[in-house]
């Protein structure tokens, strides 16, 4: 059954802010298509939801590190056009230093962090500006701000997506879609104890439940803000630091050396 609203493509709704999504979205109107590997709890999650919101709720079990099952979450994204919102949320984090880590682990991190989230939205974009309509989201992190904070990794992938999403923003800018980053600071879900940090470790007061984190995003994008930090009081802290990042534009590429670099 269609309705007014579309469909919204939630990656990693199996639990924490995805699921969150889930239940917010679906209370909005829209129908959902959930994304996890957890078949069972995304199964319960739906019945849940239609039984509150009478949407419809479809759900694909994908392992988003896998090239083949991101494939078939594409195909479905370039061809039914009933999908009006992408939330780009699956995500894993990795803590702990480089000298210490598995590459492997770090390569399936980039690939559900970066690669899957790149080609979801390369899938969806071309067809969102061809209806001049379309909503994404990109769950970043504040540690694409702060990269000394949790696993090099993981702060350079969240890195990737809020440089991606601003790009993309600036593509589609006057297009009809909107496209948002959100950076999320710790929230309370299970990501910290499946990347062996416990959540236990920090201090309450850094830690957002993910029902406020995602009610706060979504007054975001209500608000047409192209990135959300759902925690940060003051909204001049993030115009200075977009201010001075455009203050060195003009100097970051020029025919000559800076004088410091001259050979003597
Ligand atoms: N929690 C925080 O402090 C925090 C802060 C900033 C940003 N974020 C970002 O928020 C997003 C959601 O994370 P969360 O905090 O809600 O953690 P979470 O509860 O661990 O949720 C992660 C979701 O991603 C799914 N997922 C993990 N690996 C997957 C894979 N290989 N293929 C498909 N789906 C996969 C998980 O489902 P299955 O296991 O069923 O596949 C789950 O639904 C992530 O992008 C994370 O980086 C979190």
């Amino acid at each position: 059954m269609s309705n007014k609203n579309g469909t919204a493509v939630v990656t990693g709704a199996s639990s924490g802010i995805g699921a969150i999504y889930a239940d917010r979205l679906a209370k909005r109107g829209y129908n959902l298509l959930l994304v996890a590997r957890d078949e069972e709890r995304m199964k319960k999650l739906a019945s849940k939801l239609t039984a509150s919101y009478g949407i419809e709720v479809e759900i694909l079990r994908a392992d988003l590190t896998k090239h083949t099952d991101v494939v078939k979450l594409e195909e479905r994204l370039k061809t039914d056009a009933a999908i009006s919102m992408l939330v780009n949320n699956a995500g894993m984090a990795s803590a702990g230093p480089i000298a210490a880590a598995n590459a492997d682990t770090l390569e399936n991190l980039i690939n559900l962090n970066i690669t899957a989230l790149t080609r979801l939205t390369v899938a969806v974009v071309p067809s969102f500006v061809a209806r001049k309509a379309g909503t994404i989201i990109n769950i970043a992190s504040v540690v694409a701000l702060n990269p000394e904070l949790i696993g090099a990794a993981y702060s350079g992938s969240k890195a990737y997506v809020l440089n991606f999403t601003q790009a993309l923003q600036a593509e589609v800018k006057d297009s009809g879609v909107r496209v948002q980053a959100v950076l999320p600071g710790a929230t309370s879900t299970e990501l910290w104890d499946r990347s062996g940090f416990p959540l236990s470790h920090l201090p309450s007061e850094m830690v957002m439940s993910a029902e406020d984190m995602v009610d706060a995003a979504l007054v975001g994008l209500d608000k047409n803000e192209q990135i959300t930090i759902p925690s940060l009081p003051e909204e001049k802290d993030w115009q200075n630091f977009i201010s001075a990042r455009q203050a060195l534009g003009p100097n970051l590429s020029r025919s000559q050396p800076a004088a410091r670099y001259k050979l003597n």
